[in-house]
């Protein structure tokens, strides 16, 4: 579904932020990618999505493919028009409007007249938000807003989409609910997702396989479940401490310390 080969992005001419990054996201697969903050995890997106140039970024090297095809120098929403939709880091949704007035605004912008059954499929998915359609967007929480922009997203009936940190700065019960809803999303309608998130445990429950970056690169990839046993992984992304003398791997597991992880971090045990 997306190819992204020996990607190179640069902003304003001068701040390398990718440096040959490569990934692969498979038709059907849920893939995340996941990294500390600044390594370029949105600007891998904004490449997918070719958003870059909106803030003078630009892909150098590379090749970036959709279903097969380079994405270079194809407008973006031609490219969400194809079924390619990128929720951004934020939700970006128009505050002032209604929450019905989001989703219509999203069809139209799609060409779609009849969009009834989109939204339907939104309400289905979100019954919080269908009763809401009436009030104005920019009242509704935080997970609500996240649910109004992955309900946009689904106005486009898209293929593939990139999401940029649902989680972030959500109630955990609320993101159970986006987390359901992706799941829901890949299983009934097959759509493709690559998300990117902080929150390691989570990307880990739905994701089939991930990709971590530094510092502009993947540094490591592998199917879930075996990311997961990684004993680096499990104490910087995932915050567990390994119990001493090997006891079994659900006792004594504790938090670890900011400090450990700190020292962690300066082993870097997978680039060496
Ligand atoms: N518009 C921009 N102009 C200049 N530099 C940028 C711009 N956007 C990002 N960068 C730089 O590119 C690098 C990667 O940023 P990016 O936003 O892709 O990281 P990220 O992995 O998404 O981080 P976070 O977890 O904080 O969201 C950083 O060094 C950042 O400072
Ligand atoms: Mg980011």
């Amino acid at each position: 579904m997306l190819t992204i080969e020996n990607v190179e992005v640069t902003y304003h001419h001068v701040v390398q932020a990718l440096r040959g990054l490569s990934l692969e996201v498979p038709d059907g697969r849920i893939v995340t990618l996941l990294g500390t903050n600044g390594a370029g995890k949105t600007t891998t997106l904004k490449a997918a999505s070719n958003l870059l140039g909106l803030e003078n970024g630009a892909v150098g090297e590379g090749r970036i493919l959709y279903r097969g095809r380079d994405i270079r120098g194809v407008a973006p929403d031609r490219l969400v028009q194809e079924g390619l939709f990128h929720v951004r880091e934020g939700r970006r949704i128009f505050a002032e409007m209604t929450v019905e007035d989001n989703l219509v605004a999203a069809s139209y912008a799609l060409d779609r007249r009849d969009a009834r059954a989109d939204y339907d499929r939104v309400w289905d998915f979100f019954p919080v938000l269908k009763e809401r359609r009436r009030q104005v967007a920019g009242y509704l929480s935080g997970g609500e807003q996240q649910m109004l922009a992955f309900g946009r997203a689904m106005i486009a009936r898209p293929r593939l989409i990139l999401m940029d940190e649902p989680s972030l700065g959500l109630a955990p019960k609320v993101v159970e609910e986006i987390f359901a809803t992706i799941r829901r999303l890949n299983a009934e309608d097959g759509v493709t997702l690559l998300v990117v998130e902080q929150n390691a445990g989570l990307a880990f429950s739905v994701a089939d396989y991930g990709y971590i970056m530094e510092h502009g690169q993947i540094v490591m990839e592998g199917p879930t479940e075996t990311l997961r046993d990684d004993p680096d992984i499990r104490s910087f992304y995932l915050g567990v401490a390994e119990a001493g003398g090997g006891a079994g791997k659900d006792t004594g597991e504790t938090r670890q310390s900011f400090r450990d992880v700190k020292h962690y971090k300066r082993r870097k045990r997978w680039l060496s």
